[in-house]
């Protein structure tokens, strides 16, 4: 074949694919090659299961024969019954009829049932492993891929790429084999006739064809449409509020009715081809069967055909029908499961975090030393952190303060090593933390941020979240100690009720002493602290800060100070300044220097800013 014109097949397929997948999957040149990996890879999946699969093809090659051996039948019941007035066709004709019907249903049945459930096995484990992967990503992933292009991954494209797989090795099976058998049977019988029936065949594959395209078409127009709609629906029940307070009703009408006449006028397109090509199909095929039956009648007038050989090769022909129109469907299904696959399997490559260091971290008396640390985004243009060095003894509290975007959070977030520093390296009790194990570093960490995370389950188990072995006295200290007592004895089922999604159903000061009593469980030498910004309720404020100094005392902490209390009582606060630091001292000492603690203190505390001040700063 000339290059180009591999270049220009190879083309119109990818062009082919973006149309049918409504560029929904990203394409890569090239795609075509990896074609044959993609599907070695699915097939692996395949590997435990091959008995099942192997059984379901068994199943399969009955089905294939039985559609000949009905057509076979019809045209010894004609012979005999009719022509021959047999008696015993009375009786075996339809018992042989029932036999073969029971065998194609047992058959189909066995064979779509063992298939679906070594593709429901093959669904939960591809879904499992790119879960499990998925947990374990860095850091820097999740902000690759939205939330919505990864729950997309685990309930579109793994569906897709495993049915569709499964009615790809049906159809690749059941209805090649029956097409052969079939084309057998038609040869077997008559090869003159066959070959006059040839000529029709690719007429209807044609016809079928862009039946297929179509359809595809504007079903996949038809989803996105589908996909607008409930978006629409979905965005004024959330904004109910602007809705009405902007008045805007007409227009969210006018919004909503130019969607759906979309989605009506693409249900009538589709309608329109599906509804045309039945009866074109038919029209088709009924022409070549009177062909048929001219060169049929011919030959019979001339003693060469019996009307039952008629009869099999008429009932084989019409047999072949549904054969046909599975295979002219395959290229599209072929496309479709690639470009699944390829993206779950793009998810699923993806790295896990780092985590080289071998050591077990020993538990720590909780020293811990900067040493030049820096560190620089993926693809930022400056360095978020510059040469940061500090010393903090066991027990001692730092407290981060600067401007909003100063780097305090990318900082606290290189104890733990979400991030991994660029430059630099940070002691733990004097061990380099890229020496020793992510687990046994996070192990001696416990993390309370503004934004509290809460799982779907009791207060109870999101107390102990992550522990094995505790007892319910010690959740229940916990529970004490960050003065949850009185809320959670209120509660009908106590310590046993559910938080809701996201803990829904708590207010924001009780889902922050359940972060905290969480965090006293844990018991770790180090505390990291994001201190919430909002201020809550001076009664709220005052059982947080309680609890607050709790969790606290004995511990090493790093928090991002936004209460005066807190600043007020660290042991060294450390002040921010475009990734650097640019101050380091107590309270008193840094108010007395009258440098950039004591202006944002100024600013922050001692006088709420004023509208000149937000401007000039
Ligand atoms: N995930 C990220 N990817 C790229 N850049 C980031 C990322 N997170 C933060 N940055 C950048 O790093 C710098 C420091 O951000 P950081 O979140 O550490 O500031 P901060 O001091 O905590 O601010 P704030 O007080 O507003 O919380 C900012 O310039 C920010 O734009
Ligand atoms: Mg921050």
């Amino acid at each position: 074949m000339p290059l180009n014109a591999s270049a220009e097949a190879k083309a119109t397929a990818e062009q082919t694919i973006s149309v049918l997948q409504g560029g929904h999957y990203s394409w890569q040149k090239g795609w075509l090659k990896r074609i044959p990996g993609i599907y070695a890879r699915l097939l692996n999946y395949l590997v435990p299961y091959t008995k099942t699969v192997i059984a379901a093809m068994f199943f399969m090659v009955i089905t294939a024969l039985t559609s000949s051996m009905i057509a076979v039948l019809m045209g010894k019941l004609t012979d005999q019954g009719f022509y021959a007035k047999d008696v015993s066709a009375l009786w075996w004709a339809p018992a042989a009829l029932i036999a073969v019907a029971l065998l194609q249903g047992g058959s189909t049945f066995g064979s779509s049932y063992l298939l679906q459930k070594v593709s429901q096995q093959v669904l939960l484990k591809i879904r499992c492993e790119m879960f499990e992967k998925e947990i374990r990503w860095p850091a820097a992933n999740y902000q690759k891929y939205t939330s919505g292009i990864v729950m997309s991954k685990y309930i579109n494209e793994a569906s897709t790429a495993l049915g569709g797989a499964a009615q790809l090795l049906t159809t690749i099976v059941r209805d090649s084999l029956q097409l052969v058998a079939l084309l057998g049977l038609l040869i077997w019988h008559d090869w003159k006739l066959t070959l006059v029936t040839l000529v029709v065949a690719p007429l209807i594959a044609v016809i079928l064809r862009w039946v297929n395209k179509k359809t595809k078409k504007y079903g996949l127009q038809t989803q996105t449409a589908l996909g607008n709609m409930m978006n629409t629906v979905l965005e004024a029940y959330q904004g109910q509020r602007i809705i009405k307070i902007y008045d805007a009703y007409e227009k969210e009408q006018t919004r909503f009715r130019g969607v759906n006449e979309l989605l009506y006028k693409l249900s009538m397109r589709m309608q329109a081809v599906t509804a045309a090509g039945t009866p074109l199909t038919q029209f088709v095929t009924m022409a070549g069967v009177s062909i048929v039956v001219i060169v049929a009648l011919l030959q019979a007038q001339a003693g060469h055909l019996t009307l039952g050989d008629f009869i099999t090769f008429l009932s084989a022909l019409l047999l072949l029908m549904n054969p046909v129109k599975k295979l002219s469907a395959l290229n599209g299904s072929v496309a479709r499961i690639s470009a699944a696959a390829e993206s779950l399997f793009t998810t699923m490559d993806e790295a896990t975090e780092k985590d080289p260091g071998n050591m077990e971290l020993p538990r720590l008396l909780g020293g811990v030393r900067f040493e030049h640390v820096g560190y620089r985004y993926a693809g930022a243009g400056r360095q978020a952190l510059t040469d940061v060095s500090f010393d903090v003894k066991p027990g001692e509290t730092i407290a981060f303060v600067g401007a909003s975007g100063a780097g305090k959070t990318t900082l606290i977030n290189l104890v733990p090593r979400f991030w991994q520093p660029t430059e630099g390296e940070i002691y733990f009790d004097g061990i380099p933390q890229s020496t020793v194990t992510l687990k046994s570093l996070r192990q001696q960490i416990a993390l309370v941020s503004q934004d509290v995370v809460l799982f779907d389950d009791t207060i109870a188990a999101n107390i102990a979240y992550g522990m094995e072995n505790v007892s319910e006295e010690d959740i229940k200290q916990a529970a004490d100690a960050a003065y949850l007592t009185p809320f959670i004895r209120e509660l009908p089922e106590g310590l046993n009720s559910p938080v809701g999604p996201a803990g829904q159903k708590l207010s924001g000061g009780q889902k922050q002493r359940i972060s905290i009593a969480r965090a006293l469980l844990k018991n770790a030498p180090i505390l990291l602290l994001d201190e919430a910004t909002s201020a809550l309720d001076t009664e709220s404020e005052k059982y947080i800060q309680l609890s607050l100094d709790r969790l606290m005392k004995g511990r090493t902490t790093f928090v991002v100070a936004h209460r005066l209390s807190t600043i007020m009582g660290a042991d060294k606060i450390v002040v921010i300044k475009e990734g650097r630091i640019c101050e380091m001292g107590r309270h008193e000492e840094l108010l007395a220097k009258k440098g950039a603690y004591a202006h944002l203190y100024n600013i922050q505390f001692v006088q709420k800013p004023t509208e000149d001040k937000i401007q000039s700063a």
